[in-house]
């Protein structure tokens, strides 16, 4: 999901530019100086209308943007957030920030919430729930909102990795009460670091926005110094350079989605008779951002031999296996420790649906610039590993 690759004259004409009128780097104030242009304010309006969204809030980066949207939609210290056990450990460090406890569903073949699991999991102090669209693979959604619905729950989509995916044409991120997306520097458009938090609902919005800046009200009857207050907030807000570079990446995202949809097809059908792989379940297959190809192998033993064989060729995963300890909440004991109810436990053994369907898939990385050329020699090495297993 790489916008980095594309890191070009655009966007380093968008940063002199914003030296050029002005040098103003914070979003808001100095109207003259920066000669009444607001980067950041633009970058939001067009994000809310390329996903449809009535509000977006840009700001530091995609964690701050889930506890926000957390915290718009009503979670408080003691309640429960529940979200799945293949994530970043972002999404998890999230809840945690807001004094709420994570708890963690099992993944299905989707890779992303199993919406069986989900509704075994709520209980009386469920507050949220937070879906992850994986690598720009939608969870599944309509399973999902049925389930929150008839509990009376928000759903608040960790779509960080998903800007520009849809689901049944509805935009992820769009589909709950609030979604964030990521800009970091792995992301599908990056601005280094930064996040959005996207919402049809101007309280989750409002409240997002205030705690973001120090609790801010933007009381449009005085001035920033003389600004009214009703919570106390942090600082989370995004820069300049985050609304110039955003917009000059926003501009690539068609492109992005476009390329990476024809090299995953193009590996995905190169990869498809090899025998005894199962490719991951993919609810959206539309709107999918097309972020890696991911397989199951038969077992855990063959999946980390085959991926070793794959590095020393010079084909690298993403996440699975490589980076699968930030990805897992079966590896976190860090974190899991800390209540009763895990200690002393393998937390692999704790979800052990998922430990079954994580430690056997290997994901291949979709970049933006691969020629068909490459594809072609990847599906060639892959196919010629596959042989040597
Ligand atoms: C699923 C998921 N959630 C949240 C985040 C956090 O985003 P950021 O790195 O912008 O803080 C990430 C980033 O990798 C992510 O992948």
């Amino acid at each position: 999901m790489p916008g980095f690759e594309l890191i070009g004259d655009e966007e380093k004409q968008a940063v002199i530019e914003l030296f050029d009128k002005g040098g103003v780097f914070y979003r808001y104030g100095f109207n003259a100086k920066r000669q009444n242009i607001f980067r950041v304010a633009d970058l939001e309006e067009k994000i809310k209308t390329r996903v449809g969204a009535k509000h977006a809030l840009c700001v530091c980066n995609g964690t701050a943007a889930l506890k926000l949207a957390l915290m718009g939609a009503g979670v408080k210290a003691g309640d429960e957030v529940i979200t799945q056990s293949f994530t970043f450990i972002a999404t998890v460090e999230a809840i945690l920030e807001l004094g709420a406890k994570p708890v963690i569903t099992e993944v299905d073949k989707s890779l992303n919430m199993d919406p069986l699991d989900l509704e075994k999991k709520i209980t009386g102090k469920t507050r949220a729930i937070v879906p992850v669209h994986m690598a720009g693979v939608a969870a599944k959604m309509d399973e999902i909102m049925r389930i929150a619905k008839k509990h009376d729950l928000p759903v608040v989509e960790d779509s960080a990795q998903a800007l520009g995916a849809t689901y049944k044409g509805k935009a992820l991120g769009t589909i709950g009460v609030a979604g964030i997306y990521s800009m970091d520097f792995g992301k599908i458009i990056t601005t280094g670091e930064g996040g959005v938090v996207v919402t049809n609902d101007e309280k989750i919005y409002l409240k997002a926005r205030e705690y973001s800046d120090h609790g801010h009200e933007q009381n449009p009857k005085v001035p920033r110094g003389e600004d009214t207050r009703a919570i106390w907030g942090f600082n989370y807000k995004a820069t300049e350079f985050h609304g110039a570079i955003g917009l000059a990446q926003l501009k690539k995202i068609d492109f992005i989605l476009e390329q990476q949809k024809h090299n995953k097809q193009r590996l995905k059908a190169g990869l498809g008779d090899i025998p005894g792989i199962e490719f991951r379940e993919v609810p959206n297959p539309e709107g999918d951002a097309a972020d890696t190809l991911i397989f199951f192998m038969d077992s855990r033993k063959t999946a980390s031999a085959f991926a070793k064989k794959l590095a020393a060729k010079g084909v690298g995963t993403k996440n699975l296996p490589d980076a699968v300890d930030w990805h897992y909440a079966g590896t976190w004991t860090h974190i899991f420790s800390a209540y009763d109810e895990y200690k002393g436990k393998n937390l692999e053994d704790v979800w052990s649906q998922s430990t079954g369907l994580l430690r056997r898939a290997i994901a291949l990385p979709i970049m933006v610039k691969t020629t068909d050329q490459e594809t072609d020699e990847i599906i060639r090495v892959v196919k010629q590993t596959a042989k040597e297993m």
